[in-house]
């Protein structure tokens, strides 16, 4: 007879497995993950599911009966406002139809030239032999190119209010959201959080942008301008209510998840000198000491398998929750109803079923490779949910470690202990290092 529920932690009596995630989620997911394909554990007296396996994270992800669980809904709506990660079924579609042409290859390609502008003048300020936290400027300068990119904004007021209030923004989100998912349902989280003023300053402030811009009737070329332009085929139009929120949503996730990438692209060149060795001759061959631009980005191979073995090795998108809207068999059991279920690429891509020597920093696994020859490759998520910047983030992480390469290597100042940051994204802090200006062979 098959088991009702499929194996894993017994854990506490009273807390079920909440002391083991508190004291490092990575390594609990990832123990979890030797539980087999589908494990379950139990925070406090909630049960929850943990799926490790390509197959089943595709049928989750790609199914209209698995939605985005309640909680991280109502989490996010209460900082986002009503955008593309507080919605489902048939109003997310519409949205994510009236959205799409701003990430359409003929625009991202005019983005192409802010980041790398974008980059320079970062690069310009840098000094020789300086040591700096490299997490902190891949924050700032991914911020700064979701901004101009997105509101045309450069290093204005607005733009400085919009940062500030971001920043106290997901500082909350990064710790009250682990402490709401022990929480029982019924707890109105949107009544509490610190962040309550941040969130209706930046409200305020994009709510602001949108009208001065809708009354202006002006084409900036920039992603807002296409989101109030956007219509769905009947004509529909977004309200300025809903621009807010969906430039809100992709405020959020267009800077921080691409500034973590970054970071462990660093450091996992730091440690990899040969690698960073070929990254450079290919930088130099290519582009013979120019600024790279999006024309070159098809020639920089290399560069851009090493984006995808960071984002392999350190997926900052490494956690997901969904929830089956009905009884649902899956794997071999049956789940009630709004059961959550948890999906961590990080765990998928570090299974040795999945990938050869998957702890080793191997870009050369990704060259001459498409991403659908690798199953269990999941970073930008699948399905309807699919990450809608996913080409954008690819072509900004390319052009920046080009660019910032092509003039500087960056090493880890020794005896540097680095911490990694698994909350709502994977991220790394404390990565002090030191630049080496080098001059590129033409
Ligand atoms: C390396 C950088 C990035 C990674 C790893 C990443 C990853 C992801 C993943 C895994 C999801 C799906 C989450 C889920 O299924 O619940 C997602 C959704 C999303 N991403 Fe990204 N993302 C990145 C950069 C970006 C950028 C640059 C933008 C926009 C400029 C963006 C906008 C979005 C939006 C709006 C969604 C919600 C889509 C929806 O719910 O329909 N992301 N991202």
């Amino acid at each position: 007879m098959t088991p009702s529920l499929p194996p894993g932690p017994h854990g506490n009596p009273l807390f079920g497995s909440v002391l083991s995630a508190a004291k490092s989620e990575l390594a609990f997911f990832s123990e979890l993950g030797r539980f087999g394909d589908l494990s379950t554990f139990r925070f406090g007296r909630k049960r929850f599911y943990f799926v490790n396996h390509p197959d089943l994270i595709r049928k989750i992800l790609t199914s209209q009966n698995f939605v985005r669980t309640s909680l991280s809904r109502s989490l996010l709506e209460s900082f986002l406002g009503h955008g593309l990660f507080s919605q489902e079924g048939e109003a997310h579609l519409q949205q994510r139809r009236l959205m799409q042409p701003a990430f359409h290859l003929k625009r991202i390609d005019g983005y192409g030239s802010i980041m790398s502008r974008f980059a320079s003048r970062m690069l310009d300020s840098w000094q020789d032999g300086e040591t700096r936290d490299i997490s902190h400027d891949m924050m700032r300068l991914t911020f700064e190119i979701v901004s101009k990119t997105l509101f045309d904004a450069d290093t204005g007021e607005q733009a400085r209010q919009v940062n500030a209030a971001f920043t106290s923004i997901m500082r909350a989100i990064n710790t009250e959201y682990p402490l709401y998912s022990v929480l029982p349902s019924w707890v109105p989280v949107r009544r509490w959080g610190a962040s309550r003023r941040a969130v209706l300053e930046l409200q305020r402030i994009t709510h602001s942008i949108v009208q001065e811009r809708r009354a202006s009737s002006e084409d900036r070329g920039d992603l807002l301008s296409m989101l109030l332009m956007a219509r769905d085929e009947d004509g529909t139009q977004m309200t300025d209510a809903q621009v807010s929120a969906q430039t809100l949503s992709l405020l959020f996730a267009g800077h921080e998840t691409t500034a973590n990438a970054l970071s462990w692209a660093w450091l996992l060149l730091s440690r990899n000198p040969d690698i960073l060795r070929k990254l450079q001759a290919e930088l130099d061959s290519v582009l013979g000491g120019r600024p790279p631009t999006f024309a070159d980005l098809p020639k920089l191979k290399f560069t851009e398998a090493v984006v995808k073995e960071t984002l392999r090795i350190y997926p900052p998108a490494w956690y997901a929750e969904r929830a089956p809207l009905t009884d649902t068999e899956l794997g071999g059991y049956t789940l009630p109803a709004h059961s959550p279920i948890v999906i961590s690429v990080y765990v998928t891509h570090r299974d040795s079923r999945f990938f050869d020597q998957p702890e080793r920093f191997l870009p050369e696994r990704f060259l001459g490779v498409e991403d659908r020859q690798l199953p269990a490759y999941l970073p930008f998520g699948a399905g309807s949910h699919l990450c809608i910047g996913n080409r954008f983030a690819l072509m900004e992480a390319q052009l920046l470690i080009a660019s910032i390469a092509q003039r500087f290597e960056l090493a880890l100042v020794p005896g540097t202990e680095v911490t990694t940051r698994a909350l709502i994204t994977l991220g790394v802090e404390g990565l002090k290092m030191t630049l080496r200006r080098r001059t590129p062979a033409s």
